[in-house]
């Protein structure tokens, strides 16, 4: 009996090393003590040996039994530990850089931004910037908007408490109310007071209205302003410019008209249509793209011009529609979604 149990415990080391699963280690452990074990079987035998020896036996079991248990706790605790270290993967250093995503790609809108400014650039108008935060002076009064006009009414502006302060705009009037501006025609006003003509710039940026979001409308989009301020311009240089403009971006096959219509600043004033049916997913002849005019004597007025001396043209237009037009994009959310999905087709 004696040999029998040292042959079991000189053969379990090997064989439990060996294991490598949960599962073989259960079957292991059953064959050496389960109700069925080796091990089991020798405990068994006990009652079989002769009285004055079954102390000795005794503990020579006892002993083997606690040095198996050991083996097989210790084989127990190896395997669980490979379980997790599976499940971890491979050792992550923690105090390296973090994977680099990759370069990023330009937003549709940034593109068409971009890509009106080199077209406008290349006519010799330079890029100007004028604050969201604005005044009624600037986005309005100057522009010769009359105080009942609708365009300022709360249902359609974004006005601030009149205890709102903002250091970094300068308000011309005192008490005014600061606004979310309504469109980039502002930046004219900015412009204009800064210096003397001639002027060639064109300004891009966000403007902000009260509007229900749907597939056409959003309370925030970007306009893009254009001003040109020198003598004796005419409604003809205006007409050449926005057909410049748009045969640059949209194809020689575009063509654009004008339909009289009002706006404070100009006189006359008109809207833009453009027609450019050689652009997927276009299916209308004439799309609205903008507002232009020749800029009005009261706004020369307003910024000390002498419009006896002064002639000038501006325009206005979406640059959501554009890139809508451009990339035949067909609901306005898509670009404040920020779906990768959407963005990537940019590339
Ligand atoms: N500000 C107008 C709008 O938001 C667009 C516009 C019309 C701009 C005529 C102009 C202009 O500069 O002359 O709808």
């Amino acid at each position: 009996m004696q040999d029998t149990l040292n042959a079991l415990l000189a053969k379990a080391p090997a064989e439990l090393a060996a294991l490598k699963s949960r599962a073989e280690f259960e079957a292991a452990k059953a064959r050496y003590v389960g109700p069925n074990g080796e091990f089991t079987a020798l405990m068994k035998q006990l009652g079989t040996v002769p009285k004055e020896q079954r102390p000795v036996m005794g503990k020579l079991i006892n002993e083997a039994k606690g040095q198996l248990q050991a083996q097989l706790d210790a084989t127990l605790a190896r395997i669980a530990d490979a379980e997790i270290a599976a499940q971890l993967g491979p050792a992550v250093d923690p105090t390296l850089p973090s994977p680099d995503a990759g370069p990023g790609t330009y937003h549709p809108l940034t593109q068409v931004r971009e890509e009106m400014c080199r077209i406008m650039r290349k006519a010799g108008f330079t890029v100007v910037e004028g604050p969201e935060v604005e005044t009624e002076y600037y986005c309005f009064d100057a522009l010769n908007t009359a105080p009942d006009h609708p365009a300022r009414d709360a249902q359609d502006t974004f006005y601030f408490p009149e205890a709102a302060r903002f250091g970094n705009v300068s308000r011309k009037v005192d008490g005014e109310k600061y606004l979310l501006r309504t469109h980039t025609s502002s930046v004219q006003i900015r412009t204009m007071l800064k210096g003397q003509p001639p002027i060639r710039v064109i300004s891009p940026g966000r403007v902000y209205r009260r509007d229900t979001t749907d597939a056409t409308h959003s309370a925030n989009f970007h306009q893009l302003e254009g001003l040109y301020v020198d003598k004796n311009v005419t409604v003809r240089d205006l007409k050449a410019m926005l057909d410049y403009i748009f045969a640059s971006l949209l194809g020689k096959g575009t063509t654009t008209r004008f339909r009289p219509h009002y706006f404070s600043y100009t006189e006359p004033s008109f809207e833009v249509d453009l027609s450019a049916k050689h652009l997927p997913k276009v299916n209308k002849e004439w799309i609205e793209i903008g507002g232009c005019g020749m800029v009005d004597p009261a706004v020369f007025e307003a910024v000390g011009y002498d419009p006896n001396v002064w002639s000038g043209y501006a325009f206005g237009m979406g640059l959501e529609r554009l890139a809508m037009l451009v990339y035949g994009i067909d609901d306005i959310r898509y670009f404040y979604q920020n779906d990768v999905r959407f963005l990537k087709q940019f590339a």
